[in-house]
């Protein structure tokens, strides 16, 4: 059953009601570590079915896939070989419709990934491109081009891949002689399609009919400002205009995501596209959520934000006014499968994120993070829009950091020749009973361990351990799911600023609701309220401590 509180629409809602994906709930699933039906140690779609009791208990609205589709998981299923199918270490497609179809019966839409800029190196395309030669229409898919340099021995341009390293590789002629280069933004494993191509784009336009045929209630787009190349290739120069970046956010994009809104509003009116933006300028950020072009985006400069007021509320209200001017709903994220866990981010001294300055080795003050990370999970939750939870966040599982380093899997760490930790911290397998690994990640006769290996001290983190506990961080998440579905304020909608001391964040959602979180040192008095509805750390003397966050009941003005 769905429910129908603010920002959620049911069969049975009104036709007024906002479209669900405006104040969503949306649960991200990396597949290869959720739940692991077949004992082969890597999550699958029966790990996931056999779950999603505890997904609807839980209080969600949306589920998020990572790619499912065959991969060689050279970059952990961003690098597709097929689009229309399922990786059989997954499942295969007849499941991922049960899937969907089951979900859906609980309230729970689903989301796919798709991935636009690139394709794995095993995709049918890239071996027609380095079977055909150099100028051909196969080739005219990707980037091609010859070196420069006396013998080509030379990149075609200085343009850097985003996990390091150079964006081009060299492909060997069919007599064994160096060939053309290509491009990959990634790992050499992903290269680049190109956009100007006919092809490119109703290939795509297809893959999300495919996908919507199948019940999908939206597609988050991966790299999704990365697209559009400029064919001359310039190198990146230090300053660019809006929009004249030779690869990030160029104007092209939002004619490419207009076709992409006329095929999902051929369906209804109720599809969502989720843009995956990393874009530092608010302004140019909103362009892609007006009216005809994507619903909603990640907020990426809200989840680097350090600990600290004055930021996050910085970030919040300009979040707020550039979505307001286009009308979108605005979204809240912690934690996806790409950062640093917050309950280990937050118990740093350096408190941002970015992923230039992950290293090993950085003192992190756990108990202080997760008290963080508790208080940051209310605060979101509060706000008006969407959420996005990432699968562990609601277990308050900490980044793992001791992995050893060969069975590191992240092409982020190879490409930065070991300096970079890498994403594979924040993918460990999900614990959800026993003491030991695999904690009931994979069931108890399971022939392999699991892909990467839990930490031994997870037994107080799994779900069983944690339900029924009234101070464990499920059961917050619970409590906070379960106001938000309740309390009519709550999901989309306004909110207001309230007066507060400095280090302290106060709003009201609606006349009768607060939300206040001091990230200062000290203890600070709450506003005056009828009651205390949920907090992430006991009050002190009455008052709220340092790095808690508090829901209240407040009295409506007069
Ligand atoms: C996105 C994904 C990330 C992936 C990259 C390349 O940023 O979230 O995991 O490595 O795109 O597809």
């Amino acid at each position: 059953m769905i429910s129908e509180h603010a920002g959620q629409s049911s069969p049975s809602a009104s036709a007024e009601a906002a479209p669900w994906w405006r104040g969503a709930v949306i649960y991200e699933i990396y597949p290869r570590s959720f739940a692991d039906g077949s004992g082969d140690g890597t999550g699958d779609l029966a790990g996931v079915r056999a779950r999603l009791p505890y997904l609807r208990d839980l209080g969600i609205d949306a589920v998020w896939f990572t790619p499912w589709y065959p991969s060689p998981m050279a970059d952990g299923g961003y690098d597709v070989t097929d689009y229309r199918a399922i990786d059989p270490g997954f499942g295969d497609l007849r499941e991922a419709e049960l899937l969907i179809a089951e979900a859906r019966e609980m309230g729970i839409r689903t989301i796919v990934d798709v991935v636009p800029n690139h394709v794995s190196d095993q995709h049918p395309w890239f071996h027609e491109a380095l079977g055909s030669p150099a100028g051909s229409a196969a080739r005219g898919r990707f980037w091609f081009r010859p070196g420069r340099g006396a013998d080509g021995e030379l990149p075609p341009n200085a343009w850097v891949s985003e996990f390091g390293g150079p964006a081009w590789t060299r492909t060997t002629d069919p007599d064994g002689s160096p060939g053309e280069w290509y491009l990959h933004l990634f790992a050499p494993s992903q290269p680049d399609l190109n956009w100007g191509h006919p092809e490119v784009r109703e290939e795509h336009e297809d893959v999300l009919r495919f996908w919507f045929d199948r019940g999908v209630a939206g597609i988050r787009i991966d790299s999704a400002a990365l697209l559009v190349k400029d064919p001359k290739l310039p190198d990146v120069a230090t300053l660019h205009a809006p929009g004249e970046h030779p690869y990030v956010d160029r104007d092209e994009l939002q004619d490419i995501y207009r076709g992409w809104r006329a095929v999902a509003d051929s369906y209804g009116d109720d599809l969502a596209l989720i843009g995956e933006l990393w874009l530092p300028e608010a302004t140019r950020f909103a362009r892609y959520l007006r009216p005809g072009v994507l619903n909603s985006a990640f907020n990426f400069d809200f989840l680097v934000c350090p600990w600290d007021a004055d930021r996050l509320r910085a970030s919040i209200q300009q979040t707020t006014e550039v979505h307001a001017e286009v009308g979108a709903p605005t979204t809240w994220v912690l934690s996806n499968h790409d950062v640093t866990r917050p309950v280990t981010r937050y118990g740093r001294s350096d408190t941002s994120f970015s992923f230039e300055a992950k290293r090993y080795g950085t003192p992190t003050d756990l108990w202080l993070g997760l008290r963080r990370a508790r208080a940051a999970a209310l605060l979101t939750m509060a706000l008006p829009g969407c959420v996005y939870l990432y699968q562990g966040e609601e277990l308050g599982l900490p980044e793992v950091e001791d992995i050893p380093p060969g069975l590191l899997q992240d092409p982020m760490h190879f490409r930065s020749h070991g300096v970079d930790p890498g994403r594979d911290g924040c993918r460990v397998p999900m614990p959800w009973s026993g003491d030991t690994p695999p904690y009931g990640f994979s069931p108890d006769d399971a022939d392999d361990e699991p892909w990467l290996p839990q930490p031994a001290d997870w037994a107080g983190l799994t779900v069983e351990s944690q339900t029924g506990i009234p101070t464990s961080t499920l059961e917050l998440y619970r409590a906070a799911l379960r106001l938000r579905r309740d309390l009519p304020n709550l999901g989309d909608g306004p909110m207001t600023w309230l007066p507060s001391a400095p280090q302290v964040l106060a709003f009201a959602r609606g006349p009768d609701f607060a939300c206040v979180v001091n990230l200062g040192p000290d203890p600070v008095e709450l506003p005056a309220h009828d009651h205390v509805l949920l907090i992430s750390a006991a009050l002190k003397g009455g008052r709220l401590p340092a790095d808690t966050a508090a829901w209240l009941r407040i009295s409506a003005p007069g």
